[in-house]
């Protein structure tokens, strides 16, 4: 009985209980959101992460900039059907330099997660330049401009200095490189490709949009396409990350 006598004067004044309501949830939200800070299980470290090289951290921002996340998704569901049709589901460190994210849960078009490797560069540049040409039925928009638009080479360096101070781990000496590195990955055969990749293991270098002449913007965008989901050895990572 006490208790409905308590009860009854929440009930009476609605302003109480909203504060009695907000008061019950932060506990709960609380109780909730504090430990994932604390557990070092929350975004677990995976061998192969690595920050994006300059060309790929451009091809990002273009990514972000053209709105693709507004039909993509980036992120494979620990769901059957999910793992069945794109790979392994994403781990949370796989897009732990992003900043930020793309998860995304808008498919327009299909999930990027790992698309990285699964077509050549030359159909990405088709594709960009005109969807319609390579899979007739495609309501994706056509990107011609990407291929004539060139990269800007001197603010790479400052996009990297940012993301260093949101905690991307480049090194001073990625940074001083970082104008040579974004040039040499778009050039086939460059001299400076292991270089590259020893500062970033896997990064592909190559004529990614055919024309040697400039970096464009669909080089950096294609190097970015081309690497999505691709750090990982889900071969030998084992967290039944293949669910089949
Ligand atoms: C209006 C929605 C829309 C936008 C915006 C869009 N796409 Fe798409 N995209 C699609 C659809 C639909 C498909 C599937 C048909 C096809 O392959 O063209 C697709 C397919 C793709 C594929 C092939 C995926 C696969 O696994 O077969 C890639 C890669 C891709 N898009 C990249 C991009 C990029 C990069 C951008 C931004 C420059 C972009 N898309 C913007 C709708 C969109």
């Amino acid at each position: 009985m006490s208790l409905w006598k308590h009860h009854q004067r929440f009930e009476r004044n609605s302003i109480l209980l909203i504060f009695g309501i907000l008061i019950v949830i932060a506990i709960g939200g609380l109780v909730e959101i504090a430990p994932l800070f604390y557990l070092k299980s929350t975004i677990e470290k995976v061998d192969g992460v690595r920050p994006y090289t300059p060309l790929e951290l451009i091809g990002r921002d273009i990514y972000v900039k053209e709105g693709c996340y507004s039909c993509h998704s980036q992120m494979v569901r620990a769901l059957r059907d999910e793992v069945e049709r794109y790979g392994p589901y994403s781990l949370a460190a796989e897009s732990i330099y992003d900043h930020p994210f793309q998860w995304g849960s808008k498919r327009t078009g299909p999930d990027l997660a790992r698309v990285g490797g699964k077509y050549s560069d030359d159909w990405h540049f088709q594709h960009l330049n005109d969807p319609r040409s390579v899979v007739p039925t495609s309501i994706m928009p056509s990107y011609p401009w990407l291929a004539k638009n060139r990269v800007p080479l001197d603010d790479v360096e400052s996009r990297m200095k940012i993301l260093a101070f949101l905690g991307v781990p480049y090194t001073k000496e990625m940074i001083a490189n970082a104008k040579n590195d974004l040039q040499q990955q778009a050039q086939k055969d460059s001299p400076d490709a292991d270089e590259l990749r020893s500062r970033y293991p896997k990064a592909v270098v190559g004529e990614f949009d055919g024309n040697p002449g400039y970096v464009s913007e669909a080089d950096a965008l294609i190097a970015y396409l081309q690497m999505l989901g691709t750090l990982v050895d889900f071969k030998t990572f084992n967290n039944k990350a293949n669910l089949r």
